[in-house]
């Protein structure tokens, strides 16, 4: 019978989003008769204690499903304790799984090498088996380089399945079909058309307790790094021959290693680094970033930054990414701005460039913001005023049910497709544009600036975009 491995199975990735998930799965029929979830992790649990473990993070964290399946689903699971250090468990582990279709780390990065060691001595690196790696991988351009030396050491690239879980939303794939499925806007998308783009990613969440894995880690390396980056080259890639994993990454990562590099003279110009101080969010107080932690610390749990992609398509566009942890709202959305019209016969007064702005959380959405003339005699001079269309079609999606973007991920793991996972080249690209950024702090002592928690960031984010007469929308 075919299993899945999850390393990491007691933590809290586990419990929040991979049990929850595949439980969702298994809910929906998605799963084979008989198919097994092998979970292992340092704990001292046996398989009734894991089931326990499961039965509650599902309660937890998918309170929507009906739970009538959960029995049949703990079926499935079972635990193997073992740390990563020791040969001996690995034995066990592969001798519990028996045949191993898919394994998933969600482990610390230091213990990826051992782990593939002792997978690989226990001949759980076979033909077939596929691997799943969970962020952080590295924490840097050479430590990102190591940890994919020792994995492709033992597992081919195509067996390589890296998780970006922003790849699973539907709002992503939503994008593709948006760029890929339409001719009108492909004529559009490129600099002669477009005045800027902007990405945002706002949390009203703060530490969550992750304090120990976040301090020292930032904004930048832990959003920018990988979903930023990924959601910037989904949005500025050419398009793909076809849907492949190899066509799609190909085209990624000439868009990552187009990304203009940020000098240290410039960090200061197109970068900010934020970090939250007491506020109230959505009404509520809520401590600073230091508070939560316990002591002060240089970690920027903001940034905004203003990118160009050198090639012909994006030349001149300004790229503004911003993401934060506390801010005002959350959301999460794309806007392309359109250039304005060459000439305004209505005056200046209410008219505005158009702008497309897909919406990935908390709904989905899709609106193309267009001029319309407001209603009525006009004696004197014609009214306009923004309307939104709104290209998402909301009795569809009332229908289905709201997927945790794992559940999409998990499912494309276990049955092969890796369209939607990273490759190598791209990972490494992102760490060397992140890297020079990082650099350019160091270099320049560039230290977060506090903003309260609850607002949109630091004054420097609107002075960022301010400069060059640009709005962030909402
Ligand atoms: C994770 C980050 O990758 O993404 C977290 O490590 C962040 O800090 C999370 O909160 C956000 O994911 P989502 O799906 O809630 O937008």
């Amino acid at each position: 019978m075919a299993a899945l491995i999850l390393f990491g199975a007691t933590g809290d990735l586990a419990r929040r989003m991979l049990l929850p998930s595949l439980y969702g799965l298994h809910a929906d029929g998605l799963l084979a008769a008989g198919f097994r979830i092998v979970g292992t992790a340092r704990s001292a649990l046996d398989a009734a204690g894991f089931r326990a473990l499961a039965a509650e993070a599902v309660a937890t964290h998918a309170p929507g499903l009906d739970r009538a399946g959960l029995p049949a689903f703990l079926d499935r699971l079972a635990y193997v304790r073992l740390d990563a250090r020791d040969a001996a468990g690995f034995a066990r582990l592969a001798e519990a799984a028996g045949e191993t279709v898919a394994i998933f780390l969600s482990t610390a990065p230091d213990l990826f090498a051992p782990t593939i060691a002792g997978l690989a001595a226990a001949g759980l690196a076979g033909d077939g088996v596929r691997l799943a790696l969970e962020k952080p991988l590295g924490s840097d351009l050479s430590s990102s380089k190591a940890i994919n030396d020792a994995v492709g050491a033992l597992f081919p690239e195509e067996r390589i399945f890296r998780i970006d879980h922003y790849l699973g939303k539907e709002a992503v794939q939503n994008l593709l079909a948006l760029r890929f499925a339409n001719s009108l806007f492909e004529p559009l998308w490129r600099a002669d058309s477009i005045a800027h783009v902007q990405l945002t990613v706002a949390e009203t969440v703060g530490l969550e307790g992750r304090g120990a894995t976040y301090d020292g880690v930032g904004a930048l390396r832990d959003m920018v790094q990988n979903h930023m980056l990924q959601l910037l080259a989904l949005t500025a890639m050419e398009p793909p021959a076809r849907l492949s994993a190899g066509a799609v990454r190909a085209e990624k990562v000439k868009v990552l290693d187009a990304l203009r590099p940020i000098a240290a003279a410039e960090v200061e110009r197109l970068t900010v680094r934020g970090q939250y101080v007491a506020g109230a969010v959505n009404g509520a107080p809520v401590p600073g970033y230091a508070e939560e932690l316990g002591h002060p610390s240089a970690t920027e749990s903001f940034v905004a930054l203003k990118l160009h992609i050198d090639n012909w398509r994006w030349r001149g566009v300004p790229f503004y990414l911003r993401t934060g942890k506390r801010l005002a709202r959350r959301t999460s959305e794309i806007v392309i701005a359109m250039n304005p019209v060459p000439h305004s016969i209505f005056g200046e007064a209410g008219l505005r460039a158009n702008r497309l702005v897909i919406g990935l959380q908390p709904e989905e959405s899709i609106r193309l913001v267009l001029m319309a003339k407001v209603p009525g005699l006009d004696r004197d001079g014609m009214r306009l005023k923004p309307v939104a269309l709104d290209l998402v079609d909301r009795a569809a999606l009332a229908e289905s049910r709201r997927r945790i973007a794992y559940e999409r991920l998990l499912l494309d793991l276990v049955e092969g497709r890796s369209t939607l996972f990273v490759g190598r080249a791209e990972v490494e690209a992102q760490w060397a544009f992140i890297d020079q950024v990082r650099a350019g702090w160091a270099t320049t002592g560039m230290a977060p600036s506090p903003y309260v928690a609850g607002s949109w960031g630091p004054p420097e984010a609107f002075a960022l975009v301010g400069r060059d007469g640009v709005d962030w929308n909402g």
